[in-house]
Parts: C-alpha cells; structure tokens; sequence
C-alpha cells in the first residue's frame, strides 16, 4: 500500500433531480422523529456501487467506467421504508428492475477489472433518509414513487461537506 497516496471516497449513484428530491423530502418528512440524524436535502442518493477511498490516480480510470455502460433506461418503484439494523439507518426503497441489477453487475466487474478493491453487497436500492436510527421505527405505508433513471453519477464524499457530483452518464 502507498501510504503517501492521496484517497477520494467514490461511489456511482442515481442523483435525483429537483422534483424527485422533493419527493424525498416529503416522504423523509412522514418518519421524521425516527432520529435525530436526518440526511441533508441536497445528500440525498441512490448507491449503485460503493468504491469506498480510491488514489487520486485512479480517478480517471474509475471516469471511463461510467463511459464503458451500456443498458437501458429504467425506473425505480420507492414504495416502502425500512431499517437496516447494523448500519442503523432508515431509508425508502424498492425492488431492483432487471436493467438496475445489470447496471450494478456491469460497474462491479468494470471496477474489478480495474483491480479496485470493492465491497460486495447485495444491490438493495434504497434511498438513506435518517442515520443513527437505534431501533426499528414504526413505518407508515409511503406514496410509491416512480423514479426514471435516465443517469448515473461519479460522487464524492468529503467530510463536512454536501456530496459532491465529479460526472454524470446517460444509461443507454
Ligand atoms: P447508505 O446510504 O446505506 O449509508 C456514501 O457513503 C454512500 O455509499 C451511502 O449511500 C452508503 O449507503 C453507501 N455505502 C455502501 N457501502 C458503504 C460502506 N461500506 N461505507 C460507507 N458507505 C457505504
């Protein structure tokens, strides 16, 4: 390992545009009280695929994986909250589509192909609204929202600061 090196924490995402985020603020708004660590309006996100502290050397090839995906537009269907227990957060979520899942697989192999060393978890797309949730909140039933994925983004996560977006494709 360089020790010396310089590390930017990476991740791809669907960002939403300024009507779906304040789908999300409203629907973040119906559990709030679950604690008191809301995710700010502008840091709302959808992980695709998590990177996690990548050199700053790499960026460029980590740039052109976004470039190399092929697939096809989809929609996510956010029609539940809930609760993961050991990240202790409370999110909005849904299925994942067939074209999502091919999404996430093509960026997992493109990263791996990279030698980038990633974290695989099963792709569970979900929108985080509230941290540091102790215990599993009581959950009204949400509004389902529809949400066409027409893009993906390169984000990166600087501490104290919003989210910031590095680039975005079209998918298909
Ligand atoms: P979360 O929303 O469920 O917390 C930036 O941290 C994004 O990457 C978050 O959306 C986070 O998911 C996701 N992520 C996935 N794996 C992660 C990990 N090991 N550490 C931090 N964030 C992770």
């Amino acid at each position: 390992m360089n020790t010396g090196a310089i590390l930017r924490r990476l991740f791809f995402a669907c960002w939403p545009d300024q009507h779906i985020r304040a789908e999300l603020v409203a629907r973040r708004a119906l559990i709030e009280g679950c604690s008191r660590r809301r995710v700010p309006d502008h840091n709302l996100h959808l992980t695709l695929l998590f990177l996690g502290n990548q050199p700053q050397e790499r960026i460029h090839d980590i740039q052109l994986i976004g470039e190399k995906m092929s697939g096809k537009v989809f929609d996510f269907c956010l029609d539940r909250y809930g609760w993961f227990p050991r990240a202790r957060v409370a999110w909005l979520g849904g299925d994942a589509p067939v074209a999502a899942r091919r999404l996430v697989s093509e960026l997992t192999e493109a990263a791996d192909a990279l030698g980038l060393v990633v974290e695989r978890r099963r792709f569970r797309p979900h929108v985080t609204l509230f941290r540091q949730v102790e215990k599993r909140p009581d959950f009204p039933v949400p509004e389902p929202l529809r949400w066409r994925i027409t893009e993906f983004s390169l984000i990166e996560s600087i501490p104290s600061r919003p989210y910031q977006v590095l680039r975005s494709w079209q998918v298909g």
